[in-house]
């Protein structure tokens, strides 16, 4: 981590700058009166989650989000990235929508814009009901249109008042996960063409609900969130360049590229041979449909060299990645390199933490990551990028997929048992940073 950063100070941002923090649903909210998601389905599985836990309670906030919004409150934050859970608004996937749900998002969106937090409203956050999984899930071409068809269900209950809304979370960590790596849901091992396939569904799902939003004329800005991370050769070696840059190439403009250019990268579409995804004619202009503003999740640097199962390019051989470290020197180059490739277009820091082992209520190793991104934040700003806002994953520890209850990355802690949040020092150093 760079330590020549001045410290940041919340007056060196321009005023509206979105201060928040983030959660997810399956993370967060626990089953009570939802549908079955694939998530739940998969944590089930003996032996899938490394605690053997599940997110049927998780920090159980449908009933306690009043708690939650206490600690939004605590932080005084100015925005809230939350997503809504497609198995509570429409349980089966398809059909009428179930009210409770939609009044549940509706008094919590309600609420925050009463409280003067903006919402950022993530319409699927890596979740769909089982019943849709069953069915085939995202290698299915239909899951294009049962999304679309939920999304226009939740742009007409609150599109006339969230003023963000972020389609989807990050489809290229989850599907080349949950069909490649085999570590998140649905949990299939090897198989990159369903990997392929499942993004491009997912690209084209989210162009499909931008015009769908479009076509209502809802007021707000839409966009998706994406994990964009800065790649590095664990060495020297040309091989291990070449690794380096094919991971780059498979993580990020693999799905940049259509998103903001409308075509595939040449060059890793030849290499991946019979692993490329079924394009049907139009769905290219359909992914590229312009949006508001670009969700960057920023995390980590990482080292990548030639040889194994980590991401697969084919043609390759494999790529492993060997080291991940803090580097907040990224959200700048990222942002240079978007702005490089892809033109202007405004940027919203939609999440970034410290995955790191877990500490107790004292977590100085965070403050001090909070402090070096912001400061990089600062320094894009001053190198005259458009970054509109900067959200904390995470409010408070929860259900982190795969990983269970164990990596702890909130900043207030939770205690499982009783549920109670206890600010961690990262939760008060953001607060007097944000006070300030
Ligand atoms: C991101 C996910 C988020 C959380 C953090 C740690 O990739 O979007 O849900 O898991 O990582």
């Amino acid at each position: 981590m760079t330590t020549n950063q001045p410290l940041p100070r919340r007056a060196d941002f321009p005023a509206g700058f979105l201060w928040g923090v983030a959660t997810a649903a399956v993370q967060i909210e626990g089953m009570t009166d939802r549908g079955k998601s694939q998530w739940d389905a998969y944590a089930s599985v003996p032996g899938r989650v490394v605690d053997g836990s599940t997110p049927a309670v998780a920090t159980d906030s449908y009933r306690l989000w009043q708690e939650d919004f206490r600690l939004l409150a605590e932080l005084g934050v100015n925005a809230y990235r939350f997503g809504l859970m497609w198995s509570r608004v429409q349980p089966t996937g398809r059909g009428k929508p179930n009210q409770r749900g939609l009044d549940f998002y509706a008094r919590l969106i309600d609420e925050l814009l009463a409280r003067g937090i903006t919402p950022l409203v993530t319409v699927s956050h890596a979740e769909h009901p089982q019943p849709l999984e069953e069915n085939g899930g995202w290698l299915n071409r239909d899951m294009i249109y049962r999304f679309a068809d939920y999304a226009s269900i939740v742009f007409d209950a609150y599109g006339d008042r969230v003023p963000y809304w972020l389609t989807i979370n990050e489809p290229n960590c989850f599907n080349y996960q949950g069909y490649g790596t085999g570590t998140t849901a649905p949990g299939r091992k090897g198989d990159w063409a369903a990997a392929y396939q499942a993004i491009h569904h997912q690209l084209t799902a989210h162009g499909e609900a931008v015009r769908r939003f479009r076509d209502v004329r809802r007021p707000g800005k839409i966009g998706l969130a994406m994990s964009v991370d800065v790649w590095a050769p664990a060495t020297d070696d040309p091989r291990d360049v070449a690794a380096a840059q094919a991971a780059e190439m498979q993580n990020n403009w693999w799905l940049l590229d259509p998103l903001y250019l409308g075509r595939y990268p040449e060059t890793m579409w030849e290499q991946l041979g019979p692993l490329v995804p079924r394009v049907e004619p139009g769905d290219l202009a359909v992914i590229a449909t312009p949006t508001d503003f670009f969700g960057l999740n920023y995390y980590a640097r990482n080292f990548a060299s030639a040889g194994g199962e980590n991401f697969v390019l084919a043609a390759k051989g494999g790529v492993s990645v060997c080291r991940t470290e803090s580097y907040p020197q990224g959200i700048p180059e990222i942002i240079a390199t978007l702005k490089r490739r892809y033109g202007k277009f405004p940027v919203i820091i939609t999440e970034n933490g410290l995955y790191a082992p877990p500490t107790g209520l004292d977590d100085p190793a965070r403050v001090e990551f909070l402090q070096a991104h912001i400061a990089a934040v600062a320094d894009a700003l001053r190198a005259g990028y458009d970054v509109r806002g900067y959200i904390v994953w995470t409010l408070m520890d929860n259900w982190e997929w795969t990983a269970g209850f164990t990596p702890r990355l909130g900043l207030y802690y939770t205690d499982f048992t009783t549920q109670a949040r206890v600010p961690k020092t990262s939760a008060k150093w953001y607060r007097e940073f944000l006070r300030a």
